[in-house]
Formats: C-alpha cells, structure tokens, sequence
C-alpha cells in the first residue's frame, strides 16, 4: 500500500487575517508544483475563511484547529462542522497537546469531535503524544497507543482508513528538540500496530501517521524515509513560506 504523504501547518494561535492571506499568498507558488503530497494548511478561526478564499483553487487545503460535536446550540466559544464546511475546511485537527493540557481536552472529547467531524466530511487529524515524564517512565508507548485507541473508539476499520493520525512527542514541540528518526519511527509504527489489532491490516496499511515536533527543512528528509512516517505536522516551521514550502518539498 503506498500512502499519499501530508504535510499540514498548524498555525497555532499565530496570523491575523492579512499576515494569514499574505502567507498563503506567498506559499500558493512554491508549492505549486509539489505533486504527490497532500499540503494542509490549518489557520485560526477567525483567518480561515479568507485563507480558504485564497487557497481555492491551488494544491493547498485548509484545515481548522478544532470543531464541536453537536450540530449547534449552546456551545460558546466552539465552531460546528456546518460552519467550517461552509468555508471549504477539509481537514481538522483534533486532540493537540496544547488543548489537552490548557484546555482539559479530554481522550473522550477528542473522539467525539473526530466522530463529528468524520460524519461532515472532513478529516481529523488526531494527534497523541507524551510528555517528557512519560517518556522517561519508558511507558511512553503504552500512553500514545491509549491515547489513539480511545480516539478512534467507535470508527469502523474503512472509516479508519481515511483518517490522519499524528504523533506529537510534547517534549519536542516548539523546543527545538526533534525526536531522533528512531524515537519518531518506534511509536508510529506501534501506532500502527495497534490500529491493526484494534481494527485490521488492511486500515493500519492505510491510515496516514504523521509525526510533528520541531520538524524543519533539514529534518524532514530523513523523518519521511521512515516505512511508517507519512507526514508531518509542523508548527514554527509553518509559520514561514520557504521553510513550510521547503518541507513540502521534503
Ligand atoms: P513545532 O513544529 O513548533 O514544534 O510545533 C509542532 C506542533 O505542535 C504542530 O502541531
């Protein structure tokens, strides 16, 4: 099974609607030409329709940060799937350790979103990582496979299939500190594993995993050479037209 690489920025709480256009702007013709890799661009709520307005049109989608479950209601603060639908939003990223640690994200609160989204038509991109403790426990995988099982509860193995998964070690995301190619390797292929034991071979063949956490121009080449990186999710790098294109380009 050959999967299509994805590379998504995610612009975190960064870019006003004009420095958002302006960097889509500039990204929009040196990527122009990268064929065989799916490129995801994820703005905040308030840039994303016109960066979407924008990237209509290019080999650039457009992903959100988050979305609620329900259809809509009583929600303050949370967007629907209707909403970003309405804007042409394909993808979402769901789950961040940065909504799990400062928002109370939970694992069941990230399945319910991926389940929403999933039922509009648009793709989660669930992410699970540990932290530096974790890590250091050695229990580090047990963690992230846990993480991605309570994810995907309720998902059929074909539904599976069609989803992103991205695996964001804390301790190196906006440090610097990229995990080795090993570290990133080890845990998206227990990643995999695991989506085959809960689901089947045939959806863990498919299913996209990528790894975010500091990954640069100079790093991507070798994190992608990996049989079970497909992808990357980039913070800082993204924030950047040439390092984001550069990387896209991997
Ligand atoms: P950095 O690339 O800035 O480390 O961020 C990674 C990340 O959290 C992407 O979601």
């Amino acid at each position: 099974m050959s999967r299509t690489p994805i590379i998504a920025g995610n612009w975190k709480m960064n870019n006003t609607i004009a420095q958002g256009k302006a960097l889509v702007e500039a990204l929009i013709p040196l990527v122009k030409d990268a064929s065989g890799v799916d490129v995801v661009v994820c703005p905040t709520a308030t840039a994303l329709s016109a960066v979407s307005a924008v990237a209509s049109g290019t080999n650039i989608h457009v992903g959100a940060q988050n979305v609620h479950w329900e259809k809509s209601g009583a929600f303050t603060g949370e967007i629907s799937t209707d909403m970003l639908k309405e804007i042409g939003v394909e993808y979402v990223v769901l789950g961040h350790s940065e909504r799990r640690d400062y928002f109370g994200e939970t694992d069941e609160g990230v399945n319910k979103r991926a389940k929403a989204a999933y039922a509009a038509g648009i793709t989660p991109i669930i992410c699970c990582g540990e932290s530096l403790d974790v890590r250091e426990s050695g229990k580090y995988i047990d963690h992230v496979v846990n993480q991605v099982k309570l994810a995907l509860d309720g998902f059929s193995a074909d539904e599976v299939a069609k989803l992103v998964i991205a695996y964001e070690p804390i301790w190196a995301i906006g440090t610097g500190k990229t995990a080795t190619f090993e570290q990133a390797e080890e845990v998206c292929k227990a990643i995999r594993e695991a989506v085959a034991e809960k689901f089947n071979p045939a959806a863990a063949d498919a299913v996209r995993i990528q790894y975010g956490g500091s990954v640069k121009p100079a790093t991507i080449k070798d994190l992608m050479a990996q049989p079970n990186v497909d992808g990357a999710l980039v913070g800082g790098a993204a924030l950047k037209a040439d390092d984001f294109a550069a990387i896209v380009k991997f």
